[in-house]
């Protein structure tokens, strides 16, 4: 019994509590969390039916493909464009939305691809030219309900919000995003992904 009171009267930012087991096949690291018993409750993803999961602020969950402890780092997968159309499976909540109360933002080596974009988007200063990756992304099979739709790629980085991808009806209505993409990369080499970071606990 002291023993549990102990423990829930520590302050929060001790860990006290262990990494929680694996989910699936995939290691859950500290400080990251799936339940009330391991982990940091900050940290908090989901394990749903063996699968480890990131939920949106918007209550939407992408599954996590990879999770680097190391560098504070996972990857979650970009939603898909459903099959024949140019739109995102998220579109009608807006696309992918981190809560800032939480500690993930979206890292700065997301190159992030939007599709079937209104003319206005070519007033923005992202690379819309037929150079773009975006174009290569349409002879992918995935990408191909976005073919010949007006398209552009960005850098994420600093200069932008951290905590969201927006995509909505009459802007662009379809995205994905491609990690620590390299112009010599071929496309079937792509690392496909939203790669987000935490601030490590204190
Ligand atoms: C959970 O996963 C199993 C095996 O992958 C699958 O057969 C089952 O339908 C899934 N259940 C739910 C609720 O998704
Ligand atoms: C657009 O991106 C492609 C691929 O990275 C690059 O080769 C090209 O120079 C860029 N164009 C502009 C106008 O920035
Ligand atoms: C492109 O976006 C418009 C709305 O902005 C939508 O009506 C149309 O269906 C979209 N095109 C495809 C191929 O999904
Ligand atoms: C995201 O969070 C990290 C710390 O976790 C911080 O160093 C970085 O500046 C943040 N990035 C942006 C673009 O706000």
């Amino acid at each position: 019994m002291f023993l549990i009171v102990s423990l829930l009267i520590l302050p929060s930012h001790v860990p006290a509590l262990d990494a929680c087991p694996k989910c699936g096949s995939m290691n859950v690291p500290y400080p990251l969390s799936i339940g009330d018993n391991c982990g940091n409750p900050r940290y908090r993803i989901y394990c749903n039916n063996g699968t480890l999961e990131f939920l949106s602020a918007q209550g939407l969950y992408y599954r996590i493909l990879s999770i680097n402890p190391s560098a504070h780092k996972l990857v979650i997968s970009p939603p898909m464009i459903v099959k024949n159309t140019c739109c995102s499976s998220d579109l009608a909540l807006g696309g992918l939305r981190l809560d800032e109360n939480l500690p993930f933002n979206i890292s700065t080596r997301n190159t992030v691809m939007l599709f079937n974009c209104s003319d206005n988007i070519l007033l923005s200063p992202l690379n819309c030219s037929s150079t773009s990756y975006c174009r290569q992304y349409e002879e992918v099979e995935e990408g191909s309900g976005c073919k010949g739709t007006l398209c552009c790629h960005f850098l994420k980085d600093t200069s932008m919000t951290s905590h969201m991808i927006r995509v909505r009806v009459g802007g662009c209505t379809a995205y994905t995003s491609v990690v620590n993409i390299k112009p010599e990369d071929p496309v079937d080499t792509w690392n496909y992904g939203i790669e987000l970071q935490w601030l490590p606990p204190f």
